[in-house]
């Protein structure tokens, strides 16, 4: 099968370097031809003459492109193979309007952990797509990290829960880096400790013995240090402010 993606910044190279490890040949067309030529010489894959050329040739067509830039782009375009889009916050209906035809449409949400072929990635497709087409959809999605496939309606709380929540979750490392600078160590140092044993914890917690409450009164002995630190965060509102902060995050994404 030949993908085709239109439309190659971040993203789409962070896929392509994922379906570079499949048998999936790869084309592509950005936004000039110089653009393409370009691209395709540091990805190493085929570059089309023009977006038109890139549908005739490609058997499913990647869009990426930002949101803003879809309406022109695919307006001009006579779309004739089934499309694949990653555009945050361009739905099912938006994209088969956009598209002026009835095609196979899948909607994904990646996340920025894609650079690390490690993307938490959304998947949910329209009437037209089948079976088999969805299971190349997901082939594709898995080549750059673990696909979830969820109701278009849930996109929004996935965005919060995979989309943002790096952010969220890189303040609460800056958060424990600066108590140890607080307490004299140096940033460089605090920040190694930290991100270790983040990284250890997720790593324990996936392997899916643990959940994270078991793991929770693993540590705090009674009368302990943790069982201390524990109440002081709840005291001051720890999970009730990180669900606020993921119902501000859905909230925006609705109304965006
Ligand atoms: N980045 C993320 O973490 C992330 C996460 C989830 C979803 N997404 C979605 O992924 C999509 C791409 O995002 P991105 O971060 O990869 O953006 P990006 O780096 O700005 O990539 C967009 C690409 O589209 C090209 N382009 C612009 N106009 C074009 C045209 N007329 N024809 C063909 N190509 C054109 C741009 O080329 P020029 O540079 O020459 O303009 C650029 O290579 C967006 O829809 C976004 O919502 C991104």
């Amino acid at each position: 099968m030949k993908i085709g993606f239109i439309g190659v910044g971040k993203m789409a190279s962070a896929i392509i370097a994922g379906l570079k490890q499949t048998n999936f040949e790869l084309i592509i067309s950005d936004s000039s031809l110089q653009k393409s030529k370009e691209k395709a010489d540091t990805l190493h894959v085929n570059f089309a003459q023009s977006h038109q050329d890139l549908i005739e040739k490609a058997d499913l067509i990647i869009l990426g492109l930002k949101p803003q830039i879809l309406p022109s782009v695919l307006n001009n375009l006579n779309i004739t193979k089934p499309l694949l889009s990653m555009a945050a916050g361009v739905s099912l209906a938006d994209l088969a309007q956009l598209s002026k035809a009835d095609l196979p449409i899948i909607r994904i949400m990646p996340n920025l952990n894609a650079q690390l072929l490690q993307s938490s990635t959304a998947i949910c497709r329209n009437k037209n797509v089948t079976e088999a087409l969805f299971k190349t959809a997901k082939q594709i999605t898995d080549a750059f990290g673990t696909t979830f496939e969820i109701a278009e309606k849930d996109f929004h709380t996935f965005t919060a829960l995979a989309g943002s929540s790096p952010a969220y979750i890189a303040l609460f490392i800056e958060a424990l880096t600066k108590a140890g600078v607080k307490h004299g160590f140096s940033k460089e140092l605090s920040f190694d400790i930290v991100s270790q044993t983040i990284l250890a914890t997720t790593t324990y917690l996936a392997q899916g013995q643990d959940k994270p409450n078991d793991l929770i009164d693993k540590v705090s002995s009674p009368g302990g240090t943790t069982i201390s630190g524990l109440l002081e965060l709840e005291k001051t509102g720890f999970t009730a402010s990180v669900i606020s902060a993921i119902d501000a995050t859905i909230d925006k994404s609705e109304k965006m």
